[in-house]
């Protein structure tokens, strides 16, 4: 019979809205825990910046403000990070690793940013780092990708993994409302901050694109590989053309593994962020208000989809303490869990490379030859249109244009092409199309 082991002494960094949370779920299910880990975690010291800060609830004794003693602590077991930011976040959990401790956290800008040298330290110190609530808050996304498909070939990862930028679209599209005006109401309701830069421009999302796009095509892929846009180009009436189109327009970060003509590794992987037009009726047009949701598309699976709440304090610390029980078993039972895989070392491919669909809106002189022109000008880059539909108006005439799928480059050449034409006015919009054709 195994000798029966003390507690599990955990290790928090940061105490903000996600530390507290977990803190109050240590505190409150603290038997239930027990129970399904087999022997206690107890909270071992909690480090902050500012001790004056801490909110009611937690135990002032824990609290120190020397983080790196505390993640070296000889009875320290497993340290929790949820301070975010790429240092001293980095620093603390490679010491916790190299001084034996487990690791849990929601960093997703370090991960992003420098994974490949934390998933090295786990492998050569034999720590687990697990980090659920990077990606979508509260969704259980990662461990199925890690663990449950990993027999499985994913081909595709498609998401809305951005609450704020999906509240605001989702504005634009209900109420009609322009951007700024849906990013004041996002501000007001606390889903936007007041710098809302790193939504807005796509940075999140190209972070949580990045860790995705490593777990599902056992790749290396950091946030500086993924092409990004974010929506503060998109108009009221790039997103009421969407409607006419029976689309919606979403920030989505797609994650595609490019097949080669002969191969099933595939040529690649592509990784991007940008506002694009789905079909309403795709799962993904469904996703309203600041929910999150991710597609995946595997071999044998088929088409999965991962909902909930992608951000806040509760969903977050939810998957938090998921990971903190599921590396506490691991260290129970004295296996370490699976360690990253990026054997498949597949090159992300430039994003002129990328196979898409646009949707281009121009405004044209309304004349003999016109149509002729501009179609002259898809045909020279090899470009195949879908759909043409004209509204006269006058002397002048709208012109919206879908294309059938073509590589990016080719895409963007034709637009350039467009804005070169003596019959086009103003190329008015232009953005992609998503999903099926
Ligand atoms: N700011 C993010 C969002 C949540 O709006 O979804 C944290 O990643």
């Amino acid at each position: 019979m195994k000798p029966e082991r003390g507690p599990l002494r955990v290790a928090l960094l940061g105490c903000g809205v996600v530390g507290s949370e977990v803190v109050r779920l240590l505190n409150e299910q603290a038997d239930d825990l027990a129970a399904r880990v087999g022997t206690p975690l107890e909270l071992a010291g909690i480090a902050v910046r500012r001790p004056e800060r801490v909110r009611a609830g937690v135990d002032p004794r824990l609290v120190t403000t020397d983080a790196q003693a505390l993640v070296t602590r000889d009875d320290v077991d497993i340290v929790v990070e949820v301070i975010g930011g790429i240092e001293p976040a980095r620093t603390l959990m490679l010491e916790a690793m190299k001084s034996g401790k487990s690791v849990v956290t929601a960093n997703k800008a370090l991960l992003a940013e420098d994974g490949a040298t934390l998933f090295a330290a786990a492998r050569e110190y034999g720590a687990d780092l697990y980090y659920e609530a990077s990606v979508a808050g509260a969704i259980p996304l990662l461990r199925p990708l890690r663990e449950s498909l990993v027999g499985d070939h994913v081909h595709r990862v498609l998401g809305i993994v951005n609450g704020t930028t999906n509240y605001i679209l989702d504005q634009m599209d209900s109420a009609g409302a322009g951007f700024n005006e849906a990013l004041e109401e996002a501000q007001a309701l606390g889903y936007a901050e007041a710098d809302p830069t790193a939504d807005v421009e796509g940075f999140d999302a190209a972070a949580k694109a990045a860790i995705l796009a490593q777990l599902a095509f056992h790749t290396p892929v950091t946030a500086a590989d993924v092409h990004r846009e974010g929506i503060t180009e998109v108009s009221a009436a790039d997103v009421a053309d969407a409607k006419g189109m029976d689309c919606v327009v979403k920030l989505l970060a797609i994650c595609e593994r490019v097949p080669s003509l002969d191969g099933r590794n595939g040529r690649g992987v592509s990784v991007r962020v940008y506002p694009a037009m789905i079909p309403r009726t795709h799962p993904l047009a469904s996703v309203r208000e600041a929910y999150n949701a991710v597609f995946v598309e595997a071999e044998s699976a088929g088409s999965l989809m991962f909902y909930g709440a992608g951000a806040g304090g509760a969903p977050t610390a939810s998957a938090v303490l998921g990971d903190l029980v599921a590396v506490a078993r691991n260290v129970v039972g004295g296996t370490p869990g699976p360690v990253e895989v990026t054997y498949a070392k597949l090159p992300v491919l430039p994003m002129g490379e990328t196979v898409t669909r646009y949707y281009i809106h121009l405004d044209v002189t309304d004349e003999a030859g016109v149509l002729a022109t501009v179609a002259e000008e898809f045909a020279r880059h090899e470009v195949s249109i879908q759909a043409v539909r004209q509204v006269g108006l006058g002397e002048e005439a709208q012109l919206v244009v879908v294309t059938h799928r073509a590589p990016d480059a080719a895409l963007s050449a034709v637009v350039e092409g467009l804005r070169g034409l003596d019959s086009v006015r103003e190329v008015a919009s232009v953005m992609r199309v998503e999903g099926e054709e």
